[in-house]
């Protein structure tokens, strides 16, 4: 039997894969897509962290306890009541194993669709001979011209803290708790810490969020994460800051963390069932890199250039797996373009607009620079800010938390950064999108027509703010 060749081999089937193969396939590649990801019956299940354990799943939780939350604290707000609401905890779960499931479908569908052969097993390097990569997928053995890594991470590991996810969860057990713990503990106040502590929290968990740096949401414009703080604080999700994480010990009813608090004074947390989020480490387990010399960092990150090639000719690597944010919308931009370099088109991803969310109550998303960078970086700038407590539709919602608040160069108005907290923040995020992509003016936003009454016109709002004339405020 002849050995299959592909124009285009991509290992990994997460956010930056399976687009990175999507991609190639329209540019009339013949395309095919290892990954490994098992389902609880053994199938394929690609999409990666981001479908299995990550943001999918992650948004389906939050969503659910967010009902449960709203029709315990704000139902009655709007007249009506809802008497002893109660949860089915394995009903929610399953319901986002349903919708993980209709996701690793999509994607299954999207490679017929495509003509993209997937092979469900691992890939690994077996040897680079003639111009071209042997490459083993699952049990077989591909010739591929050009390789596409996009093998993602894994969460960080605490020393002397090994993941069992029963009692200490990776963002893996995190998503699958089967019932609400007493008492919650969380290490890292990240992103997932945030997502996830939000979760069992609003479902009735006592949680207690323990983190390392003496501020809270350092890379968060400083005016939105004291907003953060403060409406968290307010919600009963308690944050310390400032924290040495000494011994981590299990008993059978759960789990006790020794650390030094801020005033260096020892304490101890005990608790049900403890997460921990500090962080995630690039993934090239089972790659076999050696057999190529493709090379990696200290960190364990495959090393790429500006446009994701690596030391190796037709050797690509994108997402998680390299340098940059860890976030399924940069490994997918990084996929297509890399896709689009392979057929020699300018394939380009703009590491300036990359949009972050975080999918609290109220939501946090921002663009650009912070005012604390900005600062840093000696750039004069301008700042506008409206708060959705007068903003129409959010006091319409019963939710008027949070602002948006621009940053514009002082003398061209350009904008440079946008920062909002507050309902539906990761949609209301595009518009400053679209406009930094564009290189708008503050101007140029204020100027745009905005519904009304939508949550945009606090866009417009903290636009016009920029030059001191708010319409509303
Ligand atoms: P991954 O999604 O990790 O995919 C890598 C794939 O490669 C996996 O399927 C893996 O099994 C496979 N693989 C690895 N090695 C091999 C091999 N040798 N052979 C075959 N297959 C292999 N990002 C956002 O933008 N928004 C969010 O809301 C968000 N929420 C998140 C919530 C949580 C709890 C977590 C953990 C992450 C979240 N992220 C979010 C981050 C996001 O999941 C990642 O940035 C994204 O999944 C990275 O995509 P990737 O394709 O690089 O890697
Ligand atoms: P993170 O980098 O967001 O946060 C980790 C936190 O842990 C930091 O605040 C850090 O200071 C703290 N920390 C590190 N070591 C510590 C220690 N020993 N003791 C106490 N605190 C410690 O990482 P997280 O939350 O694990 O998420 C990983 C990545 O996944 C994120 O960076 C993000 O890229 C991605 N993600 C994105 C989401 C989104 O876009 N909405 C949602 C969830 C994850």
């Amino acid at each position: 039997m002849s050995t299959k060749q592909f124009d285009v081999v991509v290992i990994g089937g997460g956010p930056g894969g399976y687009i990175a193969a999507i991609r190639a396939a329209q540019l009339g590649f013949n395309t095919a897509c290892i990954d490994e990801w098992k389902n609880e019956k053994g199938g394929p299940a690609p999409g990666g962290t981001c479908t299995n354990v990550g943001c999918i799943p992650s948004k389906a939780l939050l969503q659910s306890s967010e009902h449960f939350e709203h029709a315990n604290h704000h139902f009655a707000d709007h007249g009506i009541s809802a008497d002893n609401v109660r949860i089915d905890i394995k009903k929610m779960i399953g319901r986002k194993d349903t919708v993980v499931k209709q996701n690793n479908d999509g994607i299954l569908y999207l490679f017929k669709k495509n003509k993209v052969t997937f092979f469900h097993g691992r890939g690994s390097f077996v040897a680079a001979k003639d111009g071209l990569y042997e490459v083993k997928a699952g049990e077989e053995v591909i010739l591929a011209k050009h390789v596409v890594l996009a093998t993602g991470s894994n969460a960080r590991q605490l020393p002397g803290a090994a993941f069992d996810e029963e009692l200490i969860l990776s963002n893996d057990g995190a998503l699958r708790i089967g019932e609400v713990p007493k008492k919650l503990g969380v290490i890292g106040s990240g992103v997932i810490g945030l997502e996830m502590g939000s979760v069992w929290r609003r479902l009735g968990a006592e949680v207690t969020v323990l983190e390392g740096l003496p501020t809270f949401l350092g890379a968060v414009d400083e005016s939105v994460a004291k907003e953060a703080a403060k409406l968290f604080k307010k919600q009963g999700l308690k944050i310390e800051l400032g924290v040495k994480i000494g011994e981590v010990a299990k008993s059978k009813d759960g789990v006790t963390v020794a650390y030094t608090d801020a005033k260096g004074a020892a304490q101890t947390l005990a608790v049900d069932k403890l997460i921990i989020s500090i962080g995630r480490v690039p993934n090239t387990i089972g790659l076999n890199p050696e057999a190529v010399g493709l090379k990696l960092d200290e960190r364990g990150a495959i090393v790429v250039d500006d446009e994701c090639k690596t030391n190796l000719p037709n050797v690509w690597a994108v997402g998680d797996v390299v340098r940059g944010p860890m976030l399924a919308h940069k490994a997918e931009e990084e996929g297509v373009a890399v896709a689009e370099r392979i057929a020699g088109q300018h394939g380009h991803v703009n590491f300036n607009t990359i949009p972050w969310v975080i999918y609290t109550s109220p939501e946090i998303a921002w663009v650009g620079r912070t005012e604390q960078q900005l600062k840093a970086d000696g750039v004069e700038y301008k700042a506008g800010q409206f708060p959705f407590l007068a903003n129409g539709r959010a006091r319409a919602l019963g939710d008027t938390n949070g602002f948006v608040k621009f940053l514009a160069d002082a003398k061209t108005d350009e904008i440079l950064g946008v920062h909002i907290i507050g309902p539906m923040a990761s949609e209301l995020i595009s518009e400053a999108v679209v406009a930094m992509e564009f290189k708008a003016s503050a101007e140029d936003i204020a100027r745009i027509c905005h519904a009304h009454p939508s949550l945009s016109e606090a866009t417009k709002e903290a636009a016009l703010a920029v030059d001191k004339r708010t319409l509303n405020f």
